[in-house]
């Protein structure tokens, strides 16, 4: 391969860069040319694409976001939209792409594929953690530092007034970030869509015989549980105790910027490098993951259908730590 270009689709998250930095460096380091495509499968479709050099990814591995930009691209879902996107990779003589994304990105990559035979590898960039073939997508860890960080700031405040505190953290339709963040943050309770069993928490927690009369509670909501999230939960549970009176925070959009952690950056160097070498070698349709600190290559399909579980180990502590 002589010419590549590498892109970021879908939610943006901290180590984009870091990444962005790995794969152009590694694309030099291997005398292939490397271009940037601008927002993502969109920029593809609109030929908005930068050559790119060593010294055009100097001094971004430390920030937040992307510098290629990102969307969550409705016109690549058509077949214009991908016969346009293919034109221009052909007319910028691009070979082969890296793409550093989640789930809809590598089924965007898998479709372009079997359509257009460009290969191409994938990096996991999401802060959701919700990809199968790998233990840490890039940006969780960040996002989950983030999040502990807000939760220790409203323990000073849930236990100057003794008061209940549900939070309410992203993940999509998974319980990563929650099981994590609460984890760290110790939380009393931490709800997640992969547990089915929220109200027998509540109640145990709060309403139960075994009511532990704690003066002041946090409780972390993943926003993809069932029951709807923090505001819906706490609407309910008020319905059915009078005189409950906690309080919502749902951190939104905040755990998705900032500065990578370490571990980001680090992770992210390797599967840009990873993805970029696995290209080279002739490798197509494959996410490079860290599975017990080991480069694996999983497949695009493996990667999107399968379910990674969450930690089982960490959903029992939180009721060993109830007592
Ligand atoms: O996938 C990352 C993520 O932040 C999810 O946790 C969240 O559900 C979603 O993106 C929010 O998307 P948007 O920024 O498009 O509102």
């Amino acid at each position: 391969m002589k010419k590549i270009a590498v892109f970021t689709s879908g939610g943006d998250a901290p180590g984009m860069n870091a990444c962005i930095r790995s794969v152009v460096r590694t694309a030099v380091y291997n005398k292939v040319e490397i271009m940037g495509i601008i927002h993502g499968y969109n920029g593809m479709i609109a030929d908005d694409f930068v050559q790119m050099n060593s010294r055009s990814v100097s001094n971004i591995i430390q920030r937040g976001g992307t510098i290629l930009k990102t969307a969550r691209s409705e016109k690549f879902l058509t077949a214009e939209g991908r016969r346009s996107a293919f034109e221009n990779l052909k007319k910028n003589g691009i070979e082969g792409i890296i793409c550093i994304g989640g789930n809809g990105t590598f089924t965007g990559a898998k479709i372009f594929f079997e359509e257009y035979g460009i290969p191409s590898i994938g990096a996991p960039g999401t802060i959701d953690n919700d990809l199968y073939g790998t233990d840490f997508t890039i940006g969780f860890d960040t996002a989950i530092n983030t999040a502990v960080d807000a939760i220790d700031k409203i323990r000073d405040t849930a236990e100057s007034h003794d008061r209940v505190f549900f939070i309410e953290v992203m993940g999509r339709h998974a319980g990563f970030i929650a099981l994590s963040s609460g984890t760290a943050g110790g939380a009393e309770v931490i709800l997640v869509p992969e547990a089915k069993d929220d109200w027998k928490k509540l109640t145990h927690y709060f309403s139960g015989k075994n009511k532990i009369h704690k003066a002041f509670s946090i409780v972390v909501v993943a926003e993809g549980d069932e029951h709807g999230g923090a505001l819906k939960i706490v609407e309910h549970l008020k319905k059915n105790m009078p005189g409950f009176d906690p309080r919502v925070t749902i951190l939104g959009h905040v755990q998705r910027g900032g500065s990578p952690t370490a571990y980001d950056r680090v992770l992210a160097s390797r599967l840009g490098n990873a993805a970029v070498e696995a290209l080279l070698r002739g490798e197509t349709n494959k996410m490079a993951g860290l599975i017990n600190n080991n480069i694996i290559l999983t497949s695009y399909d493996d990667a999107i259908n399968k379910t990674k579980p969450l930690n089982s180990e960490l959903l029992r502590l939180v009721d060993v730590f109830n007592v």
